[in-house]
């Protein structure tokens, strides 16, 4: 299994993200592409990183009835993406479509990974607003158990769920995980933060960092540091 950091882009241009994509010259770190940067340039965004031999995570969280994941899977499945994902809220049934939907003709397709609840979701909210009694740990564990039997590759989730998702899924299914913080960084508004060797130890195949590295005065350094630290 192939563990790495993944460099959240969240930027709202093309030309911001290429400029920051210029700093390496040496490595080609795999990316994270989201709505802002996504909905703002288009597909275009893509092909473009692409072409500079990154890999792409493009993180669009899908969410509605199977029929319409499943075609909207399927187009991105042609944007030569590496990594994908959806809301396992949308059920068992949706993540199967949308696995049909992402494979190629020819067999293969993207990684595709589920969000199983988010982690601006307090357990006060889930209970009040989404009307869901269980406890957060379960629910997240449910969840990714559902994308499993859709045969989903994994799921996104705090590296401190990571453990226990491996536990209940086997290790060779997926925890992405973003909250990640340099010991001496700044948390900004992430609350439940751990450290890239910490994820590392809990388990976490890949890990989605953002601000510490883009808003690095070196952000080179700062991805060699996320990388040594995470891979040891
Ligand atoms: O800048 P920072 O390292 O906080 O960026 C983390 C990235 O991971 C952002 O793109 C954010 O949207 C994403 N993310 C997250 N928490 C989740 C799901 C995605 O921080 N539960």
């Amino acid at each position: 299994m192939n563990k790495d950091v993944i460099i959240a882009c969240d930027f709202n241009s093309k030309e911001e993200t290429l400029n920051f994509l210029d700093h390496f010259k040496e490595e080609k770190p795999y990316v994270k592409i989201g709505m802002e940067l996504f909905y703002a340039v288009g597909p275009e965004i893509i092909y473009a990183i692409k072409q500079r031999g990154h890999r792409i995570f493009l993180d669009l969280k899908l969410h509605d009835i199977p029929n319409t994941v499943k075609k909207a899977m399927a187009v991105l499945s042609s944007l030569d993406i590496d990594m994908c994902n959806l809301h396992a809220a949308g059920t068992i049934a949706m993540m199967e479509a949308a696995m049909e939907g992402l494979t190629r003709s020819d067999g293969s397709r993207p990684m595709l990974i589920a969000v199983t609840q988010l982690t601006s979701t307090s357990q006060e909210r889930m209970e009040q607003d989404l009307m869901i009694q269980a406890p957060m740990q379960e629910v997240v564990m449910h969840y990714a158990e559902n994308a499993k039997k859709a045969g989903l590759d994994g799921v996104v989730c705090s590296p401190l769920e990571a453990s226990a998702v491996k536990k209940v899924c086997g290790c060779q299914f997926l925890t992405v995980t973003p909250g990640v913080r340099f010991a001496d960084g700044e948390k900004g508004d992430q609350i439940r933060v751990t450290t890239p060797a910490k994820a590392r130890e809990l388990g976490s195949d890949y890990i989605v960092v953002g601000r510490p590295i883009t808003q690095a005065a070196d952000p080179v350094c700062a991805y060699q540091r996320c990388i040594k630290e995470f891979l040891g």
